[in-house]
């Protein structure tokens, strides 16, 4: 398998129509990207992977799709008004601006993260490791100030502080204000959970490594609600089953690892936090973060709102504070370690002996943006019966019909955008109903009688 860089990424998929800049034709907007046909069918298929295991298939949970602008107090409540923000600094001599921790955790290639610091020990590290400014080169920074990571708008048409409103910055909190919602209504019992996938928001310091950190990005996100004492035991089965599922969907496992936090890095409300980090080109990082967050959430908002949050337990009476294990994971996260894992350029043998090379996109076929293609051998003699089978196989997958070039090259295109099955449609297919079906990885072709390709493309989907 070879290995794709960013930028060979970020071309190709510009190319093949997956990802854009965002305003491309007003010089773009930094950090913004735009999803284009390919693109799209690929989050949307990520997002249904998640929903089907996490939500549908899974007896303990159940989905929500809260408000994106919620009430200013519910971010007072959660402490993101007092305390999400990122140690800001700058450098004296060339302003160039960057986050203190990031700035640690480059210097000691992620040996230190810087995670837990107070500014005090931070600006201490910078001076005594001599960490310079990694664009000129000097040790000479502003002090280290708290940049709140909101973006802060106004709801109505008075710009006051009273109608000050926030873009969420995770999609956790809409599920804690309807947790006594949800558990009245399904007439839950302990334990279960309550799965969410939208849009957050957040002002990155540095965003960067192109959809790796953006400041627009859409979570999946399970609050998973437990007995105290429990959270320990659904603590591990998450996170082993936040692992297996990334290799259920072709995630390269050998890139995978996991980062227990230690005493240091905790957050203070958490007794338990792993992230799940995928070997990235630029090195580890964070793909999925799993952390048992005790009671604090629901603590949080019953004593701020006045709003009872507790369950009464019917098994004996008691009432109390569930606690809480959430897996959080970025979509777009995961759709760049899909590709990375999913990208291969491979050399074949022409007729003549001579070596070829190309580009497959090893996708699992659940997440493929075709299943499918649909390709008349010759255009004038085989169109019309190609154009029945593709009509009769979009009524049940993403399917895409393509009559242009040779049959070679557009078997290529397919391979390079993923699609796990073409269909080639020849004499055959209009005399006896039969189609070759030619596998993307292994290019080996079966036929098929027509009216068994649905049900055989179907049987591979399954993850
Ligand atoms: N509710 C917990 C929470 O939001 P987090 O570690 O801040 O925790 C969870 O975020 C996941 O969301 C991360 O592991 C990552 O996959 C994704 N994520 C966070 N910030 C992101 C950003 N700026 N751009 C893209 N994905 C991001």
């Amino acid at each position: 398998m070879q290995k794709i860089n960013l930028e060979e990424l970020v071309a190709f998929l510009k190319e093949q129509g997956f990802v854009f800049q965002g305003s491309e034709i007003y010089g773009g907007l930094a950090n913004a990207w735009d999803y284009g046909p390919l693109g799209v069918e690929l989050k949307n298929n990520i997002k249904q992977a998640w929903w089907k295991k996490f939500v549908k298939q899974n007896k303990y949970n159940v989905g929500l799709d809260a408000a994106i602008l919620m009430n200013k107090e519910v971010w007072v409540a959660s402490g993101h008004i007092g305390s999400f923000s990122d140690p800001l600094v700058d450098c004296k001599k060339c302003h160039s601006r960057f986050r203190a921790d990031k700035l640690i955790e480059d210097f000691t290639h992620g040996e230190i993260t810087g995670d837990g610091m107070s500014n005090e020990q931070l600006t201490e590290f910078l001076k005594t490791n001599n960490v310079v400014c990694p664009v000129c080169g000097q040790l000479d920074y502003t002090d280290i100030r708290k940049f709140n990571l909101m973006f802060k708008t106004f709801q109505g048409v008075v710009e006051d502080a009273k109608n000050e409103v926030y873009l969420r910055p995770e999609t956790a909190q809409g599920i804690f204000v309807n947790f006594k919602n949800v558990q009245r209504t399904t007439r839950r019992k302990l334990p279960f959970g309550i799965g969410q996938i939208g849009k957050s928001f957040r002002n990155e310091i540095t965003p960067g490594n192109f959809i790796f950190r953006t400041r627009e990005f859409e979570q999946m996100e399970l609050e998973f609600f437990c007995k105290p004492g429990t959270e320990l035991d659904w603590f591990k089965y998450w996170r082993k089953f936040c692992w297996d599922f990334l290799v259920s969907i072709g995630v390269d496992e050998k890139k995978l690892r996991y980062r227990d936090h230690d005493k240091e890095e905790l957050s203070f409300y958490s007794n338990a936090t792993t992230d799940i980090e995928f070997d990235f080109p630029w090195g580890f990082g964070e793909l999925w973060g799993i952390a048992s967050r005790t009671n604090y959430d629901l603590n949080a908002h019953q004593t701020h709102s006045g709003a009872n949050m507790e369950y009464l337990d019917p098994d004996d009476n008691t009432k109390y504070l569930p606690y809480v294990v959430e897996p959080s994971v970025g979509v777009e996260r995961m759709l760049l370690t899909v590709l990375f894992s999913a990208y291969d350029v491979e050399e074949t043998k022409k007729e003549d002996g001579r070596v070829d090379t190309r580009v497959v996109l090893r996708l699992h076929p659940a997440l493929a943006p075709y299943k499918v293609a649909v390709l008349p051998l010759i255009k004038k003699n085989h169109a019309d019966k190609a154009n029945e089978i593709y009509d009769m196989l979009s009524d049940k997958f993403s399917a895409v019909y393509d009559e242009t070039a040779n049959i070679g090259k557009r078997y290529r295109r397919q391979d390079a955008i993923g699609t796990p099955f073409t269909i080639c449609v020849d004499d055959e297919t209009v005399n006896n109903n039969t189609v070759t079906i030619r596998d993307r990885d292994t290019m080996e072709q079966i036929t098929l009688p027509v009216d068994e390709v649905a049900s055989y493309i179907e049987s591979k989907l399954k993850f």
